[in-house]
């Protein structure tokens, strides 16, 4: 089926109308061919944007966050929608709370900002899976972010969800949006296919109307402007400071002859994965290509203005050598740091802006106060086989075979597979992963004894003895769905048999586990957590404990020196992953408003190898992300 036929089917059994009749706001935003620049109700403007990701920040934030991005004098933001943050199972959908993309749009609207949206539907952004839901992975053989029949179906459900919202939020209907970008870098992907690009522009162009700026952004190079661009999208680039500018721009021009020059994405910093180096950016650099290119008179964006954190499971990865998953703070190097407080970058930006531009008057907002509440003991809760009564009580899934994440509907976090050693083993035998299908990390134990890991890329084999009968337990953990390139179909758990010696194992009992959803329900209760004394164990295990309250709820940051990996709760919320031995990122931020100012505030740990003797943890009143200057 082509996608005409698929696109118009979706159209059938929608419940819209088209309103010809639509009142235009008095509000204008267009493309001047002949001048090569934008006009904003008729005159020249040029923007001086920056990315924020309002699901990469507590939604208490958005506001402070937008002011400060207003006080630098920037004009506009850039934002991504997450496919996968809003439509959560496939037609289940949350707009609301930390997911209030319109109450976003509102902030910034009162802030007196402009809004470049990018609603994808892949967005790439390091966010898992690149935005697109897990979901899509249970429909067979789909191709990603091409014209595949069911894939192009569920994205025409969504954004016949999304951009109805979308249509009153445009500039030219009295919103602020000024732009719409569709896809995202897709000259970078293998598939180059214009069916699907002339399906998106189909789409939302009949959502948003003729009168909204469409356009594409693709990295420098011909391969990419060739396979991203389409006719009728605006065509922009992406470059950072390893860049000549006039070069970029030359080709920028190749494939659109006329109209504003537009850098979308200036890398103001860089993302980090674990065991990386931690990134950084100069900011002189920054400033002085920020000066060329806006003396050109092109619109700007700076990737990232505000980085925030990959709460809960949402970091994404990168597959090109071997599998590599990105930390859980999207700090960035950016101007607003993690926890949003204005850096000398920013300082230096806003003085670069200040040459072109009225910057407001008044002073940059301060960065929000922190506190190091200082360390707190924790308590062991259990050994994380001991708990499948309380973390699955649906019970398990029996299976011939194993059956993957998105076989079991359970997309992110962490999933147990549990048999029996098939024969007496007296002797070290191999536990093989014959085709590298743990995604991501396996951690082993044999009757309740954690024995050791593999992983994914890098550890196919590990040894073990033991008798006939004896229970082999498996937790998986899903670390994050690769977001770019050809590896996106990334699936999760264990994608094939496991061999023991000469066995294949089989007859599981998978246990999918409802941690997030037990822990938000009050468990575990620290009072019930002191029985099994202040020993740590090896291998997956809760533990559990309490800040006191002092009357305040201040921003922090977590630091689990001595722990291996894991993941950590504060009061119900997954602060995401840890993971200090293999850094950089040593500190998790914690925002203030999770924490209780009357009530203890408690904190839960899944330690997935070794805690740390001590069992403490400390709350710190600064991040410390870069693991080589921690240890200088
Ligand atoms: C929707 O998302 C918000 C913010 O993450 C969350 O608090 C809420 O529970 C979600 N709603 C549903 C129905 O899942
Ligand atoms: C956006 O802000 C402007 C100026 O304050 C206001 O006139 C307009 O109604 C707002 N638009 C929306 C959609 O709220
Ligand atoms: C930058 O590119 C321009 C145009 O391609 C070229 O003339 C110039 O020499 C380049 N500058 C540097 C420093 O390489
Ligand atoms: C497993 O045991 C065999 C035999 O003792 C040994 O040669 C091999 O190095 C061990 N492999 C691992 C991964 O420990
Ligand atoms: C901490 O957990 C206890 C027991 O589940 C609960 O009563 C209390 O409300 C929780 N504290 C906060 C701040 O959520
Ligand atoms: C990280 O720490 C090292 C050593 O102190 C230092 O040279 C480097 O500049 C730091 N990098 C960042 C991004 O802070």
């Amino acid at each position: 089926m082509n996608a005409r036929l698929v696109f118009a089917s979706v159209l059938s059994f929608s419940c819209f109308v088209i309103n010809k009749n639509a009142a235009q706001g008095p509000q204008s935003f267009s493309i001047d061919y002949k001048n090569n620049r934008f006009l904003k109700d008729g005159a020249t403007f040029q923007y001086v944007s920056g990315s924020i990701h309002y699901s990469r920040i507590p939604r208490f934030y958005w506001k402070d966050r937008l002011l400060k991005m207003y006080m630098t004098g920037l004009n506009a933001i850039q934002i991504y929608v997450p496919w996968n943050f809003h439509e959560t199972l496939e037609g289940v959908y949350n707009f609301s709370g930390d997911r209030d993309l319109e109450h976003f749009l509102d902030l910034a609207n009162q802030t007196g900002l402009l809004v470049i949206l990018r609603p994808g539907p892949y967005i790439c952004a390091e966010w898992e899976m690149g935005g697109l839901p897990a979901w899509l992975l249970q429909k067979p053989n789909i191709v990603l972010r091409s014209a595949h029949t069911e894939y192009l179906q569920a994205v025409s459900n969504w954004m016949a969800t999304l951009l109805p919202k979308i249509k009153p939020w445009l500039y030219v209907n009295g919103g602020n949006i000024i732009s719409v970008q569709v896809e995202n870098e897709y000259g970078s992907y293998f598939a180059c296919d214009y069916n699907y690009l002339r399906h998106l522009r189909e789409l939302f162009r009949f959502f948003l109307g003729e009168d909204v700026i469409l356009f594409t952004t693709d990295g420098n190079t011909d391969r990419e402007m060739i396979c991203g661009t389409l006719e009728g999208l605006y065509a922009t680039i992406d470059f950072g400071t390893d860049t000549n500018i006039s070069a970029a721009f030359q080709r920028q021009r190749r494939f659109e002859p006329k109209g504003p020059l537009v850098n979308s994405e200036f890398y103001t910093g860089w993302l980090d994965h674990w065991g990386d180096r931690h990134a950084e950016v100069d900011s002189q650099k920054i400033s002085r290509m920020l000066g060329d290119m806006l003396a050109m008179g092109a619109s700007v964006n700076m990737y990232m203005f505000e980085g925030g954190t990959n709460f809960g499971y949402w970091n994404g990865a990168d597959h090109d050598s071997r599998f590599r998953s990105v930390v859980t703070s999207y700090d960035y190097d950016a101007p607003l740091s993690e926890a949003g407080d204005p850096t000398d970058k920013l300082l230096a930006i806003r003085e670069v802006i200040r040459r072109f531009f009225p910057v407001p008057e008044g002073p940059m907002p301060p960065s929000t106060p922190k506190f190091a509440y200082g360390f707190v003991t924790l308590k062991k809760v259990g050994n994380i086989n001991s708990l499948l009564d309380t973390l699955c009580p649906a019970g398990p899934v029996q299976s011939q075979f194993p059956l993957t994440f998105e076989d079991m509907k359970q997309y992110y976090g962490y999933m147990l597979y549990r048999t029996k050693l098939p024969r007496t083993l007296p002797e070290a035998t191999p536990l093989i992963s014959p085709l590298n299908g743990i995604h991501d990390r396996a951690y082993i134990s044999v009757n309740g004894v954690y024995k050791g890991l593999l992983q994914r890329d890098i550890t196919l084999v590990m040894n073990l003895t033991g008798q006939q009968g004896d229970q082999l337990d498996i937790l998986v953990e899903n670390m994050g769905r690769v977001n770019f390139g050809s590896n996106i179909h990334d699936h999760k758990g264990l994608l094939g048999d496991l061999i023991l010696g000469k066995d294949v194992l089989t007859d599981w009992l998978i246990y999918p586990l409802d941690i997030d959803g037990v822990i938000a329900n009050g468990w575990p209760q620290w009072k019930q957590a002191a029985g099994a004394g202040f020993k740590s164990s090896n291998g997956p295990t809760f533990y559990t404990g309490i800040l006191e309250p002092t009357g305040f709820a201040w921003d922090t940051f977590l630091k689990l020196r001595g722990w291996t990996k894991g993941q950590v709760w504060i009061n119900g919320v997954n602060l995401g992953r840890y993971w200090p031995q293999r850094g950089p990122q040593q500190t998790l931020y914690v925002p203030g408003p999770l924490l209780s100012t009357s009530q203890p505030s408690n904190i839960t740990v899944l330690e997935l190898e070794q805690a740390a003797s001590d069992l403490r943890v400390l709350f710190m009143d600064r991040a410390q992300l870069n693991s080589t200057a921690d240890k200088a």
